[in-house]
């Protein structure tokens, strides 16, 4: 199948047939406090199913990846307003409370009852791990790490920077890998990171699609 095809059955199935109604719901409350956060999840989902199809992810991995991407942040449902949508930097008490974000996103999920919980709370659960075991909130390293985690977290990484904040302008796509490339080995699994690099530069038709916006 043609690999923007893909990206488009992924992004139809994503919102029309995995997610049931109580998992819809629960995006759009999230949506409702934060729309950028919404917006920032479905591409992470769009990055993260292209990198799964290049590591030859099997279907159940697939699938618990999309939602989990989608997921990702939806602990952020949890984190007080005045924290969430803070235009600027947090203060580190600020940040303690944002790092809080993956426990309370693994504890929704797993009451949603899905049949790949396990999996899909898991990778929520670890979205923040960094390979060299600085992350957060378990401080795992490399391949304890769970694979669907790592591949959010490059993925996560790659829109955070490539897109626009209150704090940072969106960086050029070349500048962004070029960041990554720095952070392989240490925050990112340095294999994805060359998954990534390969997909950008073989001009990816599912990717091109998303980094001009064409799809999410
Ligand atoms: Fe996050």
């Amino acid at each position: 199948m043609d690999p923007l095809e893909m990206v488009r059955n992924m992004r139809f199935t994503a919102d029309d047939a995995f997610l049931d109604p109580g998992c819809k719901a629960l995006l759009t409350a999230l949506a409702e406090r934060d729309s950028h956060t919404q917006d920032h999840s479905r591409r992470v989902m769009g990055f993260a199913h292209l990198l799964g199809l290049c590591c030859n992810l099997g279907e159940d991995d697939l699938m618990a990846l999309n939602i989990a991407a989608y997921f990702h942040d939806i602990g952020k449902i949890g984190i007080p307003d005045n924290i969430l949508l803070k235009p600027n930097r947090f203060t580190p008490d600020e940040m303690e409370i944002m790092k809080s974000h993956p426990e309370k996103g693994e504890g929704i999920v797993k009451e949603l009852g899905l049949k790949l919980g396990q999996a899909v709370a898991q990778a929520v659960r670890h979205h923040h791990e960094h390979v060299d075991g600085g992350g957060y909130p378990d401080g795992l390293t490399g391949e304890e790490i769970p694979y669907i985690a790592r591949i959010i977290s490059v993925a996560d990484s790659f829109d955070a920077m490539t897109e626009s904040r209150p704090y940072h302008p969106a960086r050029a796509t070349s500048d962004v890998l070029e960041i990554m490339q720095g952070e392989s080995g240490s925050k990112l699994d340095s294999y994805l990171v060359a998954k990534l690099r390969e997909l950008i530069q073989s001009k990816h038709a599912g990717l091109v699609a998303l980094l001009d916006n064409s799809i999410v």
